[in-house]
């Protein structure tokens, strides 16, 4: 009978001590970056979730939060008909300097559509922070602000991400394989 905890089998990639000094430099660098102005920061529902609650935490600005969850349907999100907003901004963005917080960013076809999204709303500025960045899969002209880890192509799960809903609440960042039977 398997013992192991969900997750175990999972080899890690980025340790839960590595993500939170990453994290307090990425807020150390936000806030020198901002400093003096508020800023308005956006999660990305669900995958940014946790590295939102941690990143805000040690930020150093006056900040106020809001939330943003989609359901793309299809191969891409940037198509238009494929995207469904399921949690739209409570606030207006329109004239803040906005930053929006991501889990990863992969092929870049969701930040792109986010993008033109937030847009529309007429921000002074838009900046994007990712926790991961996969460059190497990269098929859309975008890049973020700032940025965590680059990672390989892997599929990874942990710290927010998922696969099929699981394994969100595992502590650290692990590569997720076919596994042999
Ligand atoms: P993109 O549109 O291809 O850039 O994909 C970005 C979204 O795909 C992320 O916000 C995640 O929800 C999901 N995603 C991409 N790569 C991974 C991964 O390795 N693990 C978990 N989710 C991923
Ligand atoms: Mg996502």
């Amino acid at each position: 009978m398997k013992t192991s905890p969900p997750g175990s089998e999972l080899d890690v990639l980025i340790s839960a001590e590595d993500i939170a000094r990453r994290v307090r430099e990425l807020a150390a660098q936000i806030s020198a970056d901002y400093r003096g102005r508020p800023l308005r920061l956006i999660a990305i529902l669900k995958g940014a979730w946790i590295f939102f609650a941690d990143l805000i935490r040690h930020l150093d600005l006056e900040v106020t939060v809001d939330f943003l969850s989609f359901t793309s349907y299809g191969e891409s999100p940037a198509s238009s008909g494929t995207v469904k907003i399921t949690k739209d901004l409570d606030q207006s963005v329109a004239g803040l300097d906005v930053l929006i917080v991501e889990d990863i960013l992969d092929t870049g076809q969701t930040f792109e559509y986010l993008r033109g999204v937030l847009e529309a709303h007429k921000p002074r500025s838009l900046k994007v922070v990712t926790l991961l960045d996969k460059p190497s899969r990269r098929i859309r002209p975008v890049r973020a602000d700032y940025v965590g880890f680059t990672i390989p192509d892997e599929f990874v799960v942990g710290y927010g991400l998922d696969y099929a809903q699981r394994y969100r609440h595992l502590p650290d960042i692990r590569i997720l394989r076919a596994r042999e039977e």
